[in-house]
């Protein structure tokens, strides 16, 4: 039994120690946050969770295993740096920090400490997203052409961090996931609509190997609530809305054949689409965060790294953030990124 201390129980710490508490081979055995009121709702819901108002008596605590911090992104580097001194295998909310080099920092401590430290990256857990994977990897879309996403709402807004490092970790750490790789460079601009110091909205482009552009919408002043990921390849197209009731994911039996007749008109040869059936595969329902948090506990009990979403994972993540809030600020200019050594 993995005993499991939470740090942060404002809107998206309480799901942690739901699902904590759920698990077979684990605890949600205490909780900390700063404000006693959102302790004392916590309290309500779970009666045998320990609380405390300093995050410190969690480390303190040898019963204690390892921690899931779900506190504001500017405190994760200072915690999760916190926690593996104090020998806690450590599951932090995404992103992981807000600089590389507090990334790398984290990398190392972990592996010298032998500790798990995993990133709350948690739709790469999502099986809708599992299943892209899968028709790019199997060869069915074919070569990719170009994936889009949009990620937007009316709020929640933030006031510690922009919309882009609210929202796009979750877009960045999917397609990191599904190329299999970082984004060579981006290029993005984003508007403060609303009149305060941050970002409301960005649009970000981003390079990846093999020529694969992908586009990233996010937006926290939006009419609709939209999850959405279209991937064109050459054979087939996939489109993934985690809102839809049907299903998540559509398959496209479209593409584009270029024919090989002569037209004097047309110059070589000419383009044609290719439509087919669509089809709505059969997804097995399972919750994310659920078969993130099993997977963080069968990590900690083999004393392993996540191969999903490790803190090299992690740091590919706000490596792409940094470039593309650099290339936000000026103004859409193209940012490089060097890969990690
Ligand atoms: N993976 C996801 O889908 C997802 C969804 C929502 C939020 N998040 C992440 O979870 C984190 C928290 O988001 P939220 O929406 O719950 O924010 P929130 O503001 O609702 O909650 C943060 C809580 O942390 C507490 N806190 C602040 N400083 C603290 C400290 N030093 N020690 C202990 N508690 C402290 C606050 O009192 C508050 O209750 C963020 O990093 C966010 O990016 C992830």
């Amino acid at each position: 039994m993995i005993k499991i201390g939470i740090i942060g129980c404002g809107h998206w710490g309480p799901n942690h120690i739901r699902i904590f508490s759920q698990l077979t081979n684990s605890q949600a055995a205490m909780c900390a946050d700063i404000s006693e009121e959102r302790l004392n709702r916590i309290k309500q819901s779970f009666p045998g969770i320990r609380t405390a108002c300093d995050y410190k008596q969690i480390l303190d605590d040898k019963d204690i295993d390892a921690v899931c911090i779900a506190s504001p992104t500017d405190t994760h580097f200072k915690i999760s740096k916190e926690a593996l001194l104090k020998n806690k295998h450590v599951l932090c909310e995404k992103p992981l920090a807000l600089k590389p080099e507090e990334c790398r920092e984290l990398k190392d401590l972990a592996q010298k400490q032998n500790l798990t430290l995993m990133v709350g990256h948690v739709f790469i857990f999502n099986p809708g997203i599992v299943s892209l994977k899968q028709y790019i990897k199997s060869g069915e879309l074919g070569t990719i052409h170009y994936a889009h996403s949009t990620r937007t709402n009316l709020g929640p807004f933030r006031y510690d961090v922009n919309a882009l490092w609210d929202l796009a970790p979750h877009d960045i750490a999917i397609f990191n996931y599904l190329f299999d790789s970082c984004p060579l460079s981006v290029s993005a601009r984003g508007q403060k609509c609303l009149g305060t110091s941050l970002e409301d909205l960005a649009f970000a482009t981003l390079d990846y190997p093999n020529n694969i552009i992908a586009n990233v919408h996010v937006s926290w002043i939006d009419p609709k609530k939209i999850r959405e990921i279209t991937i064109v390849g050459d054979k087939k197209m996939v489109v993934w809305d985690d809102l839809d009731n049907l299903g998540p994911i559509k398959l496209y039996d479209k593409h584009v054949e270029k024919t090989a007749t002569f037209y004097e008109t047309y110059g070589e040869f000419q383009l044609l689409s290719r439509e087919g059936s669509i089809t709505i595969p059969k997804i097995t329902v399972s919750e994310p965060l659920k078969l993130q948090a099993q997977h963080f506990i069968d990590c900690v009990t083999k004393k392993a790294q996540s191969s999903l979403a490790n803190a090299q994972h992690g740091m590919d993540v706000v490596k792409t953030l940094c470039a593309v809030q650099e290339s936000m600020d000026k103004k859409g200019e193209c940012v490089f990124i060097t890969p990690s050594a």
